[in-house]
């Protein structure tokens, strides 16, 4: 997939009504509403000032949570335009509504320098299904397409790929920079290269894995998905999450990294308890885990062997927590890769979703090179996957 792409600073702005699709997907109170974590709006403003600043009329869309083409007012982006205006310190126009008059009207009298927000795309049954008719109503509100939506990038919605087939279509500075930093890393990597893998599943992470060995010097494994590698080494793993359908592929991607050269680092301890819970108390196990417990973190042992290993990485690519690091008893893991990635003194990427929001928990996102706003979006691109939101745009 090419990743150099046009901009918004290579369009004629002047004048001019531009859809603008952001990932708004923020998560939420789900009684209060009230936005919990307002970084992926934040990481949209410099595009949206750029456009405002050269004389652009701004038709601002997004979906959030998957209503799956119905109407839910618990999934409003009301609260996000909201919070957006504040963060802009001007107003940004609320449109309850997506493609109908009210929505087309609005977008007409949109004056340049002036903002407007759709309702949740996906409250049209169209946006998903990429209907070309809903994409075509979109389009025809404006002159030019923005995304700025990397982290809808992997989804081939209306909004986010089929409105490119009515305009020109660049990218935000956000969408450019994850390009960017995404691209550089996994194509020309300061080397020793290494990758960190976490969170619950092998399976989510099938493609990862094996594109990474391919890319990486040094792979290292924990959280969940690490005991059905420890299974196919003749561990035992007690009651831990293992994935039974995956231990052939583990054996295979173990040799892979063996036939490569690739240093796979796999726990070599664990901090278990005899249930999922935040209450539970930890035991710290050798390699085998007895029956009856589960592994929840890597253990102190491994935390070592890991920080050796990553000592001397100029660049770490991190995706996935060490163990359960909602629960504080079983957060150390997940911690001390955060303290060790903040410590790299080469490229450190996060790549989204739960290792995002565990890095910035715990205080070392400032320290990090890069954290990607993407979460499935980012997997695909480590992955080496064509993402339609990406392809769908003009190229340099
Ligand atoms: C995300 O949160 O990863 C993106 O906004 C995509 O959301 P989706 O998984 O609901 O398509």
């Amino acid at each position: 997939m090419k990743y150099s792409k046009k901009t918004i600073r290579d369009i004629d702005l002047n004048g001019k009504k531009v859809l603008l699709r952001c990932d708004f997907n923020v998560p939420q109170n789900r009684k209060t509403g009230q936005i919990t974590d307002d970084k992926r709006i934040m990481s949209s403003l410099p595009t949206i000032k750029y456009l405002l600043e050269h004389n652009a009329a701004i038709v601002a869309c997004s979906h959030l949570g998957k209503p799956k083409g119905s109407w839910d007012q618990d999934l409003s982006l009301g609260p996000v335009a909201i919070r957006l205006g504040q963060l802009l310190g001007r107003g940004v126009m609320f449109v309850p509504d997506i493609v109908g008059e009210e929505a087309v009207s609005k977008a007409a009298a949109l004056q340049p320098g002036q903002i407007m927000l759709l309702e949740n795309l996906r409250f049209n049954p169209g946006e998903e299904k990429n209907d070309p008719l809903f994409a075509k109503r979109l389009a025809d509100m404006a002159e030019i397409f923005v995304s700025d939506a990397f982290g809808a990038s992997h989804r081939a919605h209306a909004s986010t790929s089929g409105v490119a087939a009515y305009l020109p279509a660049v990218a935000g500075f956000l969408m450019e920079k994850e390009l960017h930093m995404l691209g550089n890393a996994l194509s020309k990597p300061m080397r020793p290269m290494a990758a960190v893998l976490g969170g619950a599943k092998i399976s989510d992470k099938l493609g990862v894995i094996n594109k990474l060995l391919e890319k990486a010097d040094i792979l290292v494994i924990g959280g969940g998905m690490a005991y059905t590698f420890k299974q196919a080494q003749g561990h035992t793993v007690g009651k831990s999450l293992l994935e039974p359908d995956r231990i052939e592929y583990a054996k295979e991607m173990m040799q892979k990294a063996e036939a490569r050269g690739v240093t796979l680092l796999l726990p070599v301890d664990h901090l278990a308890a005899s249930e999922f819970s935040a209450d539970a108390t930890p035991v710290c196990t050798g390699e085998d885990i007895p029956d009856g417990l589960m592994g929840l973190d890597i253990g102190p042992k491994t935390v070592e062997i890991f920080s050796e290993g990553l000592k001397d990485a100029a660049t770490i690519i991190w995706n996935g927590p060490m163990g359960a690091f909602e629960f504080p008893a079983f957060a150390g893991g997940t911690r001390s890769m955060a303290k060790l990635l903040s410590e790299c003194e080469g490229v450190t990427i996060v790549g989204g979703g739960d290792s995002a929001a565990a890095v910035d928990q715990m205080g070392y996102a400032e320290r990090m090179t890069y954290i990607s706003t993407g979460g499935g979006a980012t997997l695909e691109f480590l992955e080496g996957r064509e993402l339609p939101g990406v392809t769908c745009l003009l190229d340099m």
